[in-house]
């Protein structure tokens, strides 16, 4: 997909067709997410960045075995904050993991995860994180399919959200704020209030 994509789709390991075309999500998860969960809330493919947390699949499916292998995702990490995104969608488990350090996709699935600190070299930018069920599991268990189109219907509804101030920058400001001023709570409500009025243009 384009690299300036707003909308970032991070799945887990290629799987065989994957690793045959050196694309990602183009087998049997990748059509039914495409051509329908992402389809009906009108999510197209070429208006989305589209990466996989690992770049191969290990024997077996055993992760752990790629564990140290950082590289990678460094890489991955990079392409993803190299422009502003709207939101990335955490396709599964493992990419849930990766951007957020959370645990247990079946909980997170369909929630709204805000200022997500993602790290390159030494700079944090904030993302927005939509964790969605993989498609790969409803293709195990069909039933799931309903929570991965209301997944999908959530991103589709915060794409026609207009959004207002940046809150990462916000939240830097404030951090810079406090840093400025130690432990005057009133002279940091200040500035950060002036930093506020003034980006409103009050
Ligand atoms: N599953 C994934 O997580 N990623 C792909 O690219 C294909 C299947």
């Amino acid at each position: 997909g384009p690299e300036d994509a707003e909308i970032y789709i991070l799945g887990e390991a290629p799987g065989a067709k994957e690793d045959q075309e050196g694309q990602a999500f183009v087998g049997p998860s990748g059509k039914l997410m495409w051509s329908d969960i992402f389809a009906r809330a009108h999510i197209w493919r070429k208006d989305c960045r589209v990466a996989n947390v690992y770049w191969e699949r290990p024997p077996g499916n055993d992760f752990k075995k790629l564990e140290d292998d950082h590289e990678y995702w460094e890489d991955t990490k990079e392409d993803i904050v190299a422009h502003p995104r709207k939101f990335i969608i955490a396709v599964g488990e493992k990419a849930l993991q990766f951007l957020t350090g959370q645990v247990g996709i079946t909980s997170w699935r369909g929630s709204i995860l805000r200022d997500i600190p993602i790290e390159v070299n030494g700079n944090l930018t904030f993302v927005t994180v939509l964790p969605m069920v993989h498609p790969a599991a409803v293709l195990r268990q069909f039933s799931l399919l309903v929570l991965c189109r209301h997944d999908a219907r959530r991103a589709q509804r915060l794409l026609a959200t207009p959004s207002l101030a940046p809150p990462s920058l916000e939240i830097l400001q404030f951090a810079e704020a406090l840093r400025r001023h130690g432990d005057s709570e009133e002279a940091v409500y200040n500035e950060y209030m002036d930093t506020l009025d003034a980006y409103m243009g009050a």
